[in-house]
């Protein structure tokens, strides 16, 4: 079986290069359990050199997002050629806060092609905004998926996918306001549902499905036992004791 995953995303966070130290030491502190997982650490692309150096023996290094042009000149962007350099293995695309900021479900499927012809895994998120009574965010969450993944159709780029399901409204907030792990273990089939529409049922059962949202070490327990293969992490990644307890959770 394949090993769980666990991602940090940092967003924009620490508030300097010299803040990252002291993460940096933390994490190495409980180096042998993140190499028990598939560990990556998403860090503000600035950090990456600094942060690279330091977690080889035991994370890889992942970008929060990635350019979706291969190559050509675009001021201000860093294409992928760039980041596998520096030796990024994975990329989050479409998280929800590049999506409020006007990233579409066509930009996100461009990423990901991006991505696999680049090499770099792509994590694609998907999450509702608000959860209603009439079960609207199923049909929200089935369209996003879909288009997310447009003009995707090949076994061996469908057996490089990773999933995270981040619900908009469980983000930044504390292990009690997270998803319910009944409400997971719903989410989980009906994102395999999805993937097996796409996909067909052999490849998706391959697809690892994520869940972010306010993931600590106080409901990392529950939450791993939703079927879940992972986690993709924010605010809690930043402190290390947080993290090492939730990739205790996963082992
Ligand atoms: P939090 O863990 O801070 O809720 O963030 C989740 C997230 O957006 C990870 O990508």
């Amino acid at each position: 079986m394949k090993k769980p995953i666990l991602v940090a995303n940092w967003k924009n966070h620490p508030e300097s290069l010299r803040a990252v130290t002291p993460i940096l030491t933390g994490l190495s502190r409980k180096s042998a359990v993140y190499k028990k997982l598939s560990t990556f650490i998403a860090p503000p692309l600035v950090y990456i050199e600094a942060v690279s150096s330091k977690i080889k023996s035991f994370a890889g290094l992942a970008g929060q997002d990635i350019f979706f042009a291969m190559e050509g000149t675009y001021t201000g962007a860093v294409t992928p050629d760039i980041l596998k350099s520096f030796g990024v293995k994975l990329t989050i695309i479409g998280h929800s806060e590049r999506r409020a900021l006007g990233e579409t479900n066509e930009v996100a499927a461009a990423k990901v092609k991006t991505a696999l012809r680049s090499g770099i895994t792509p994590l694609l998120c998907i999450g509702e905004e608000a959860r209603d009574a009439e079960g609207n965010y199923f049909e929200f969450l089935s369209e996003e998926l879909k288009l997310s993944l447009e003009g995707i159709r090949r076994k061996d780029d469908a057996h490089k996918l990773i999933i995270a399901y981040e619900p908009i409204w469980a983000i930044g907030k504390k292990a009690k306001d997270a998803m319910p792990p009944a409400d997971l273990a719903q989410m989980v089939i009906f994102i395999k549902k999805v993937l097996t529409e796409i996909f067909g049922r052999e490849s998706a059962e391959r697809i690892p499905i994520l869940y972010g949202g306010s993931v600590e070490s106080g409901n990392a327990n529950e939450l791993v036992a939703t079927g879940v293969q992972g986690f993709l992490v924010g605010h809690a990644s930043l402190d290390p004791k947080n993290f090492s307890e939730i990739a205790e959770a996963l082992l």
